[in-house]
């Protein structure tokens, strides 16, 4: 494709070659995951998207100390391949496979079903797949990047949140992006009623609902040790190019020898989903270097955090009743003796005032339809 004539002008180059290198000299290393003690042995952990990219390595990271892993992939066969790898470097034989396309509330609910079936306990569950994809429909008449991006993991929360409570203290990490300033929540994008103007706007309006949805997350978990937090990685070389504009993509040609590698763009999610430091925090949005930041205006506006949620609700097909009583409140239910927390140090939270175990009856009606 050609590019514009505005777009030769020596100009350019030079001024992206210099936002390179400002991103290089910018990209020091926070915090040292190997500083970190937290073993995950006994615990259960989700990742989705783990199969490439900042995923791969977020998942590697905690299937390295010692969880169950379960790796959340749309693909069969590149899951397969995550899957390998990932047991072949830590000798985790509890990295499981599971098949989720984020963008089917269909297969959202199913991977639900099956989590809630099988698993004993849901500790971390770390929102990663993303992409920004052109306009389109669904046949669950969905936008696509919006259906993947924000209302999958919007849903897949929500059934899963009897366990995760249960399991408390837990962590919900999101994958948000830095992108989010530049992004609109108006709920009318996620059924396509309107559409986003101006290039990648769905992806960023996308991250700006997750870091919306992070935080009202969080306040409506007060109290139950389940923390909720949004974090960006910074800017990173994977595969998430492959599906943006021209222009993006040949902008990042330019400068991907100065970004983060996958491994140090996977930093600040292994941050707020195992470190010591960050247990208890809720509500929060980190910044690449895991260091605290305010996310943009309208990532903090409460009234549009709940008029999102109540649209996201209706959408997926979930209401109040789908959520078992406490659900929204900051109801203290009283500890269940089924509750067995294994010892060790991931998450002591100091807000952790213990959660009913729903029964498995329960659970599985939260999921279905
Ligand atoms: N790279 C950056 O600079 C950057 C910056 C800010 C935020 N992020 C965010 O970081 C997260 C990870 O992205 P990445 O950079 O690591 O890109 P990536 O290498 O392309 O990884 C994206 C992952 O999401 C998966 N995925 C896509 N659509 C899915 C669906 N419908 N259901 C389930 N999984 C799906 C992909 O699976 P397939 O391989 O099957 O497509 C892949 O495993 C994304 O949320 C992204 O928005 C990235």
């Amino acid at each position: 494709m050609e590019l514009p004539s505005a777009c030769r002008h020596p100009g350019w180059f030079l001024l992206t070659l210099l936002l390179g290198l400002l991103l290089w000299v910018r990209r020091r290393r926070g915090w040292d995951p190997r500083q970190c003690p937290t073993d995950l042995s006994g615990r259960t952990v989700i990742v989705t998207g783990a199969n490439s990219g900042i995923g791969k390595c977020v998942a590697l990271e905690l299937a390295r100390r010692n969880a169950r892993t379960i790796l959340a992939c749309r693909s069969r066969e590149r899951g397969r391949a995550a899957l390998e790898e990932i047991r072949a470097a830590t000798g985790n034989a509890a990295v499981v496979l599971r098949e989720l396309d984020t963008g089917s509330m269909a297969s959202v609910r199913s991977f639900a079903r099956d989590v809630l079936r099988e698993e004993r306990r849901l500790d971390v569950l770390v929102h990663n797949a993303g992409v920004s994809l052109p306009f389109t429909i669904t046949p669950e008449g969905l936008e696509q990047t919006f259906a993947i991006n924000y209302l999958g993991p919007f849903l897949l929360t929500n059934l899963l949140l009897e366990l995760l409570k249960a399991s408390a203290p837990a962590r919900i990490v999101t994958v948000a992006s830095f992108r989010h300033r530049s992004g609109t929540a108006d709920s009318r994008f996620l059924s396509g009623q309107r559409r986003p103007r101006g290039a990648d706007t769905a992806y960023s309006s996308s991250k700006l609902m997750g870091v919306l949805f992070s935080t009202e997350l969080a306040r409506r978990l007060r109290g139950t040790g389940v923390t909720s937090n949004a974090v960006s990685p910074g800017m990173v070389s994977t595969n998430i190019m492959r599906h943006f504009s021209w222009a993006v993509r040949a902008l990042f040609a330019l400068i991907r020898p100065f970004l983060k590698s996958a491994a140090q763009g996977a930093l600040s999610t292994i941050y707020c989903a195992v470190s010591e430091e960050a247990a208890g925090i809720t509500g929060k949005y980190f910044n690449s270097d895991c260091v605290l930041e305010l996310p943009s205006a309208a990532a903090r506006d409460v009234s549009l955090a709940q008029e999102l949620w109540d649209e996201s609700e209706r959408l997926t097909g979930l209401s109040p009743s789908h959520h078992s009583p406490g659900f929204g409140t900051a109801a203290h239910p009283a500890p269940s003796p089924k509750n067995e927390q294994p010892q060790g140090s991931l998450c002591q939270n100091s807000h952790h005032d213990g959660a009913t175990v729903g029964g498995t009856t329960a659970l599985l009606k939260a999921v279905l339809p």
